[in-house]
């Protein structure tokens, strides 16, 4: 029996599904730095208190739905990044309604749905471990619905990021199979995540206590059991990736011990630490490792590796560094000038990416 031919739309028309999630991260940064104290023209809409959920919900969301749908190859998936993408617009103009909160719900509503079909299809550990992260973007959505701040909402925001990546890893480096006792430790780690998110709903430090020891658990598994170890010795862009994917599970620890020892902070430098490790170390490494693969499969286009790549990678760490610095030692310049070397590492990221595709290097020209 021949499978039905899937109906999904054109590589060109998955370009205006992903610009308006390229819209939230830049009015998220722009909020990111108001919320640091930049004096810069303030916008109409509160994008500062909209922030966090302009990254993850927003951006995160459609770029992952986005990704998600293509894997699957069915149309009713791109509703998905379509759904979150009309959120982050609504949350760019100031969520007229409570309308960025509820699209962007649809938007995580939907990914656990298209991820019953991904099980249907395919019962694989990363296929459950990812489904476990599309059902934590649900419920963090649900519990922004109902009104809780943002530091309670942004462990669930974290775990859905962070259940995604291991699972993708699980999925490209084919790091499975792996021996049966890495197995129970993975399957440990991803349990203890979860009990940390169900206990936080009742003891907010125990729970973040608890999140912190499972994000170490699994950094400290990731970079073990990753092929990226012995891809790190190749030359060229194996290399690099190499580089993403091992410096940014090192953050992910560092997030996990930050919240080990400060437990359920609300605000200020602990929290803006432990909060920038994972999302930037972490998410933004992986972001990095993963483009030149990602992009050629999801949008069609090539992006030339250059070594100038190693740039933004540096420069997102180092400024990381700098800010994470600054947050524990209460040395408010080092946070500020740290953050907006941040953005200059994201911005950057973009420019020699759109430079990757639009001007390969000789060797990357077909
Ligand atoms: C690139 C530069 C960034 C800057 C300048 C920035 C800045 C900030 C600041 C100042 C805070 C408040 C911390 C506090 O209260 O002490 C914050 C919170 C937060 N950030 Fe970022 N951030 C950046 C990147 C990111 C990224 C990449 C993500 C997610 C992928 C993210 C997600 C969040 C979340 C979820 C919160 C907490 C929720 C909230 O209070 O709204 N940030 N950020």
């Amino acid at each position: 029996m021949s499978a039905p031919r899937p109906v999904r739309p054109g590589r060109g028309a998955r370009v205006p599904l992903l610009l308006p999630g390229m819209l939230a991260l830049l009015a998220a940064l722009w909020g990111g730095l108001l919320r640091l104290g930049w004096q810069l023209p303030a916008p109409p809409t509160p994008l500062a208190a909209f922030h966090g959920p302009l990254m993850v919900a927003g951006f995160l969301g459609t770029v992952i739905g986005m990704e998600r749908a293509v894997a699957l190859g069915r149309s009713w998936a791109y509703l998905v990044p379509l759904a979150s993408g009309l959120g982050a617009l609504a949350l760019v103009a100031g969520s007229p309604g409570g309308s960025g909160a509820l699209l962007t719900t649809a938007g995580s509503l939907g990914l656990a749905l298209l991820f019953v079909a991904i099980l249907r299809r395919q019962t694989a550990a990363f296929t459950v471990v990812m489904a476990l992260g599309a059902l934590a973007w649900l419920a963090a959505q649900l519990l922004w619905l109902a009104g809780w701040p943002g530091y309670r909402v942004a462990p669930w925001w974290a775990a859905f990021l962070v259940l995604t990546i291991a699972g993708e890893r699980l999925e490209l480096s084919r790091v499975a199979p792996v021996s049966g006792a890495a197995r129970v430790a993975f399957l440990g780690a991803v349990a203890l995540l979860l009990a940390g998110l169900g206990l936080g709903t009742a003891d907010f430090d125990a729970g973040i206590r608890t999140v912190g020891a499972a994000f170490l658990a699994l950094a400290l598994w990731l970079a073990r059991q990753d092929v990226a170890r012995r891809t790190v010795r190749q030359p060229g862009l194996p290399r690099f990736v190499a580089a993403c994917l091992l410096s940014g599970y090192a953050w992910l620890g560092v997030g996990g011990v930050l919240a080990l020892v400060h437990g359920g902070v609300a605000a200020g430098g602990a929290y803006d630490a432990m909060l920038h490790a994972l999302f930037l170390g972490f998410v933004f490494a992986m972001i990095f490792g993963h483009a030149p693969i990602i992009l050629p499969a999801v949008l069609g286009v090539a992006v030339g590796f250059r070594r100038s790549f190693y740039a933004h990678l540096v420069l997102l760490h180092a400024t990381l560094v700098l800010r994470v610095a600054g947050d524990l030692l209460g040395w408010l310049p080092g946070r500020r000038w740290g953050g907006l070397g941040n953005v200059a590492a994201l911005v950057l990221f973009g420019l020699c990416t759109a430079w990757g595709v639009l001007r390969p290097p000789p060797r990357a020209r077909s």
